[in-house]
């Protein structure tokens, strides 16, 4: 059978190397944890995400390969913004595009919720997901003194304004429009 006919008939067996994004759920928390804990010296405990999950605009996504978290984030939806609270990707599995994964489907929900930006802080230490960010087109726009109630350390919130790439990619309708604006104008 062609792969054409075959993919419309669902019989093609799913690539095992593909990377698949999912709500969090409960059961991820020993994975995610694991990941945290490789991953930061001032790291969330099991509690922290789960009363962060407990709130309404709290949002968290794994990307996993057969049935293993890679790597995860947790972000907050405000009224014009999502706010990146935390990220991560397995050690092991760094610099093979998991974290680029998971920052575009954060664009994605940006334009599909749309949301005029995506927002984030990051400690000034931390040059390597500076770096990252910085390739995945965010830009430093303030530094947050003393941000950091555990070290003390400052941060940088980094900010990812869509592009109109984006908004032909997911967004449908183009740039959303700010209507209390448009009517106050008048
Ligand atoms: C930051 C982090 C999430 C990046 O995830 P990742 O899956 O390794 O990133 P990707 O493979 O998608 O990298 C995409 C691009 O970002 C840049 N990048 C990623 N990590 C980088 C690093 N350590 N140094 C320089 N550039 C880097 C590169 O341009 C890379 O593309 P390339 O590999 O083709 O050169 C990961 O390093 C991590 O989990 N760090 C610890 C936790 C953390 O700091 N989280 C952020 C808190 S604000």
């Amino acid at each position: 059978m062609s792969v054409t006919r075959a993919a419309r008939w669902g019989r093609v067996a799913a690539d095992p190397m593909a990377i698949h994004l999912r709500w969090m759920i409960r059961r991820d928390m020993p994975d995610i944890m694991g990941i945290e804990l490789a991953s930061f010296e001032y790291s969330w405990t099991e509690d922290d995400f789960l009363r962060c999950l407990r709130q309404r605009n709290c949002i968290g996504m794994v990307a996993e390969r057969n049935e293993t978290i890679l790597g995860f984030m947790v972000y907050e939806l405000h009224p014009t913004r999502l706010n990146l609270l935390n990220f991560a990707v397995h050690p092991e599995q760094r610099r093979t595009g998991i974290g680029r994964r998971l920052v575009r489907k954060l664009v994605y929900k940006m334009c599909s919720h749309r949301r005029q930006k995506v927002t984030l802080a990051v400690r000034e230490g931390n040059t390597a997901a500076q770096l990252f960010f910085r390739a995945a087109r965010f830009s430093a726009a303030k530094v947050l003194r003393g941000y950091y109630e555990d070290s003390g350390e400052d941060a940088y919130q980094m900010e990812y304004l869509p592009v109109a790439h984006d908004w032909e990619e997911f967004g449908g309708g183009g740039a959303p429009t700010n209507r209390i604006a448009m009517y106050e104008a008048r």
